[in-house]
């Protein structure tokens, strides 16, 4: 955060530097006026995050010119220093959205505690809400991971979203390798080894960036470190992601264990991944007796038919009524472009734009920001565009 001082005293603003310096994340005491009326005829091209005003030589009109200060940077955060109490114009200069009064001389104690506060009133005002979406696999292979890696790949680029992907599986993860070539420095099981360190600095330091808005926190590669994980962990991580990203995509697999189950328990929406062949419909009729018997909303379960094929024995209105459950998206059979994409390790959107599975990932992408108006919503919200749904 950069701020700038208002202060005659050339000490004050060394020791205010020194201070801010050495805060995480530093605080940049970048600019500095010798008073109120300097500020407002120069002020900064641009707006600091914090104005700290020295204002211990108290004239008449400071209080008039605190207040256009205030109009001047109407983001900024005020901390106000001051060796001497005058009532009337504290009175005026809390109504001008002054946060915080410090005495002089600093106390370096007060002055960390009052950034800490300014710092998390400022974190709160960012804060995003994220909604978890889960991908499972109703029998192994069924395309779990090649769509919900794609799948966030394509959120983050084409709909310009803050995703995160976490790699549930116990074993033999690889969701980082669909869409990367990195080495995963960090996975999810030291991430739980750390769990006290859990922010959203931290976590986003322990990513495979896959782009700017995309990040993928990479399974354990060792099934014994697997065993860190635990479900409170789980919750932790999940409480601060959806702080800082506006969707959280679950890689599931195909094991439901206890840190699993307490990941689905606080998911938006569920998406069962299966091929229209009778041994993924049987496995995904278990797994929906699974969910029901946990008492999830069947309206937050939608299935996923992968590697669909128009014309096949088996249709999708047989696949509803055999299951219970409405198909929400279909992704086509796409053997050469989905191939060469997970071969290698490039998202098929970057890789085949123009390919079927390309397509139908944009397709999916519009569906769950309800940038399509999907049929089931009502003529008004239609009309308005109310929303982001959870489909
Ligand atoms: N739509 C598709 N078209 C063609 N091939 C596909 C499609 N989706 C997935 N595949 C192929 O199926 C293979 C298995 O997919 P994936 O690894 O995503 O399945 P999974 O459900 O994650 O399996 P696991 O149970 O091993 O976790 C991939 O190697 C990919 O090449
Ligand atoms: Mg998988």
């Amino acid at each position: 955060m950069k701020a700038l001082l208002i202060s005659q005293d050339s000490l004050l603003f060394a020791e205010l530097a020194s201070q801010g310096a050495a805060r995480v994340p530093p605080l940049n005491v970048a600019n500095s006026r010798v008073s109120m009326r300097e500020a407002l005829d120069r002020p900064l091209g641009e707006a600091p995050g914090l104005v700290l005003v020295d204002a211990t030589e108290g004239a008449p009109d400071d209080a008039d010119l605190l207040e256009r200060l205030a109009r001047q940077y109407p983001e900024a955060q005020f901390m106000l220093l001051t060796s001497q109490h005058q009532p009337e114009f504290l009175i005026r200069a809390m109504r001008a959205g002054v946060r915080e009064v410090l005495q002089l001389p600093l106390v370096h104690r007060a002055f960390h505690e009052a950034m800490d506060r300014i710092a998390s009133a400022a974190g709160v005002a960012q804060l995003r809400e994220g909604k978890v979406l889960a991908f499972i696999a109703c029998k192994g292979g069924s395309g779990a991971t090649f769509i919900s890696t794609n799948f966030g790949y394509a959120l983050a680029t084409l709909a310009e979203k803050k995703v995160l992907l976490i790699d549930l599986h116990g074993q033999f993860g690889d969701a980082a390798l669909y869409v990367s070539d990195q080495k995963p420095a960090m996975t999810l099981s030291d991430v739980c080894e750390q769990i006290a360190r859990i922010d959203g600095p931290f976590l986003d330091s322990c990513l495979v960036h896959v782009t700017r808005g995309f990040g993928v926190l990479a399974a354990a590669d060792d099934p014994s470190q697997a065993k860190a994980a635990k479900p409170e962990h789980i919750d932790a991580i999940l409480r601060v992601a959806r702080q800082h990203y506006d969707y959280i995509v679950l890689d599931v697999g195909r094991q439901i264990d206890a840190v699993s189950l307490r990941a689905l328990d606080s998911t938006d929406t569920i998406y069962p991944v299966l091929q229209l062949a009778l041994p993924d419909i049987r496995d995904a009729r278990r797994l929906l007796d699974i969910f029901r018997s946990l008492g999830y909303p069947l309206e937050t379960i939608r299935l996923i038919v992968n590697r669909y094929e128009k014309g096949g024995r088996l249709r999708l209105p047989d696949l509803h009524a055999a299951l219970g459950c409405e198909v929400v998206h279909t992704v086509p059979n796409d053997y050469v472009a989905v191939t060469d994409s997970v071969n290698q390790g490039v998202p098929v959107l970057e890789l085949s734009r123009a390919s079927a599975a390309a397509r139908s990932l944009a397709d999916l992408v519009e569906l769950v920001t309800a940038r399509r108006a999907p049929e089931t919503r009502g003529l008004l919200d239609r009309l308005f565009g109310r929303g982001e749904a959870d489909y």
